[in-house]
């Protein structure tokens, strides 16, 4: 746990943050124990930005990965923020039983998926 929150920081002082300032990283560790990393990039035209999650989980498929075990998101507040919605649905694709540690500089925060994202819209959602 302590390296993925190693490897979530260290992406983080890559973010692209010129306009919020506000600094996240992301690391997934999939259930083959290799690691993915993100950090959110924006954008001049606001609505591109992309968070870190997504970008790790960007990374994490192209990389070939399909079961993921845990995500670490960093941030540099306390208590530490949470993944946004679009970022909870995307994770979905892969599993409501992910867990998600949010780390903060002195404090961590820790759920499933599934309490981040109760009654979720998921593949069997499609199911008719
Ligand atoms: N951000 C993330 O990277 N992940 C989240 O889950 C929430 C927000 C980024 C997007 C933007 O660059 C900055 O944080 C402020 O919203």
């Amino acid at each position: 746990m302590s390296d993925l929150i190693g490897r979530a920081r260290a992406a983080m002082r890559h973010a692209w943050a010129p306009y919020s300032n506000f600094h996240v990283g992301a690391a997934i560790e999939a259930n083959d124990g290799k690691v993915y990393v993100g950090c959110n990039v924006e954008s001049a035209s606001y609505g591109l930005t992309i968070c870190a999650e997504r970008m790790a989980l960007g990374a994490a498929v192209v990389g070939g990965a399909r079961k993921l075990k845990r995500i670490v998101v960093t941030t540099e507040v306390d208590p530490p923020a949470a993944p946004c919605g679009a970022c909870r649905q995307l994770l979905a694709e892969f599993g409501m039983d992910l867990e998600v540690i949010a780390v903060g500089p002195a404090t961590e925060r820790r759920w499933t998926l599934a309490a981040l994202l109760p009654d979720a819209f998921t593949k069997e959602s499609l199911d008719r």
